[in-house]
């Protein structure tokens, strides 16, 4: 039987616009939240599971199928920091400059490792290894100044710190979780 809603055209038997199969898994899940429109972040999120980021074309094609306005889903994608309009790296840091990690001087991090990658927030180096974002506050402000790298969550991060560890895993070296109260201390790493 056919996953697909047989008032959904361009979803029909699997179909879709770009005769991609990353849009089945978009597809699964308009299915399961039976296309409702309040369902938008858990679409928007699978479609960026599946592609890496957000392009214009899947943004479409959402909108099309929870009957949307573009406009609203360009502005939802855009709202959400976890959303990316643009392809990111292989690996991602991500600063924190809400008001605690602003104070514990988290725009010195962003500054250090501008500076040692040659990039702006919001870019991608020319190779695809490393992309650098900005965001607002993670929640976590005990932990201020703080970094998620490699989908770890950095407290207590320094310039030097920060791109130490950015330098090793791109090196090829495997970020190892650290202790919250040993945030300070340097990356432990294995190759
Ligand atoms: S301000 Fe950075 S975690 Fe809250």
């Amino acid at each position: 039987m056919s996953e697909t809603s047989p008032k959904k055209k361009d979803a029909g038997n699997g179909e879709h616009p770009e005769g991609d199969p990353r849009y089945k898994g978009i597809d699964r899940v308009l299915k399961r939240l039976q296309y409702k429109q309040d369902g938008l972040i858990e679409v928007l999120t699978s479609a960026q599971e599946a592609f890496g980021y957000l392009p214009e074309e899947v943004m479409i094609y959402v909108a099309r199928q929870l009957k949307l306005p573009f406009s609203w889903v360009y502005g939802v994608a855009t709202f959400y920091h976890f959303f990316s309009l643009k392809p990111l790296g292989r690996h991602n840091a991500i600063v924190c400059l809400g008001t605690a990690c602003y104070v514990g001087k988290a725009s010195e991090i962003v500054d250090a490792i501008s500076g040692e990658f040659s990039l702006e927030p919001g870019q991608t180096t020319a190779d695809g290894e490393f992309t650098l974002t900005t965001t607002r506050c993670l929640g976590c402000c005990g932990l201020a100044p703080v970094v998620v790298f490699e989908n770890q969550v950095l407290g207590k991060e320094t310039p030097q710190t920060t791109v130490q560890k950015i330098k090793a895993v791109l090196a090829g070296e495997t970020l190892v979780q650290t202790p919250v109260e040993d945030a300070a201390s340097p990356m432990a790493a294995t190759t």
